[in-house]
């Protein structure tokens, strides 16, 4: 049975993705920020396909303590149910935050969720992937585009604008997957960037301010439902040879920005790695 672990699987596009994977006979692990959430979750895709294999674990991944503890608990469910291997590690949580704010490590909360919880997360699951030839997929945006990472001020401590980290946050996630490629395509591990579109989410509504509230609350109306993006994660998961591409947009390749070159890939791993306190070539893969 092959494994996937999504990451923000309780609600939006990572629920309805798990959904679709749990129905397609994947041994489903999901992570969720809440106990309630995941518990909701569980039983909302336990009803509509009662014979689904689902574990789910709770970790506020913004948190680095949170990410080891719960890739622990990962490695241990997949070790006990998968022979330790994961096809498809899809890197998905994901938040806006209206002001600039930190987690306990001093590292601003967009950034730390949505590229950094990816990046130690993943280095945890890699020796599984490996043993998989897996998969691994990250929710981008098409917001990435004209951007860039700033590297002087990478938690954009000076100058936060909600817009601003978002937008560097989904460029750091296509950097990340073209690290991984240039590191680990010759073991057999690929990377992916989905672009879900404009879907119709809560994201913008969670921990956010009114003006950021309103302004989503008016924008998500006119996004599709996650059941759209959701098979793009099918489509990547389960071609049998992995696809050459690097960004898709409705199961297709599609061009993503200049910013994108092996120079800001490279230099953003090795950030990300003193970040997080690891250096993946320990891994000795
Ligand atoms: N919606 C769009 O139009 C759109 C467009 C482009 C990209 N995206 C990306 O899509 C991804 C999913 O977002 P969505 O739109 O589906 O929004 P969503 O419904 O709010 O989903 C976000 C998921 O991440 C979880 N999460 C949030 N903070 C977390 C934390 N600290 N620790 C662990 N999990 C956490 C949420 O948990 P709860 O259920 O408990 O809130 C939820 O499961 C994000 O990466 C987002 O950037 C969305």
């Amino acid at each position: 049975m092959k494994s996937v672990v999504i990451t923000g699987a309780t609600s939006g596009i990572g629920l309805e993705t798990a959904r679709v994977l749990a129905a397609q006979g994947f041994f489903l692990i999901g992570i969720g920020r809440s106990v309630e959430n995941c518990k909701r979750a569980e039983k909302s895709i336990f009803s509509d396909y009662p014979k689904a294999k689902i574990k789910y674990f709770t970790a506020d991944l913004i948190q680095q303590r949170e990410v080891l503890r719960v890739a622990g608990e990962v490695q241990d469910c997949l070790s006990e149910n998968c022979d330790s291997a994961l096809d498809v590690l899809i890197n998905n949580a994901g938040c806006v935050r209206s002001w600039y704010t930190t987690t306990d490590e001093g590292y601003e909360q967009q950034f730390a969720l949505n590229h950094l919880a990816a990046f130690l997360l993943t280095y945890k699951l890699l020796p599984m992937l490996k043993k998989a030839k897996g998969r691994i997929i990250m929710t981008g945006s098409k917001s990435h585009k004209g951007t860039k990472v700033h590297w002087a001020d990478v938690m954009l401590h000076k100058g936060y604008n909600p817009l601003k980290a978002y937008k560097q946050s989904k460029l750091c996630n296509i950097l990340f997957a073209r690290g991984l490629n240039d590191r680990f395509a010759g073991v057999g591990i690929r990377a992916y960037v989905v672009d879900p579109g404009l879907v119709n989410t809560d994201i913008g509504n969670k921990n956010t301010g009114t003006l950021v509230n309103l302004i989503w609350t008016l924008r998500k109306r006119h996004g599709v439902s996650p059941a759209v993006p959701a098979k793009n994660y099918a489509f990547l998961c389960e071609c049998d040879d992995p696809p050459e591409g690097l960004y898709y947009y409705l199961c297709r390749e599609r061009s993503y920005s200049r910013q994108v070159t092996q120079e800001n890939a490279d230099r953003l791993f090795v950030l990300s790695e003193r970040l997080c306190g690891i250096s993946y070539n320990d891994l000795d893969l």
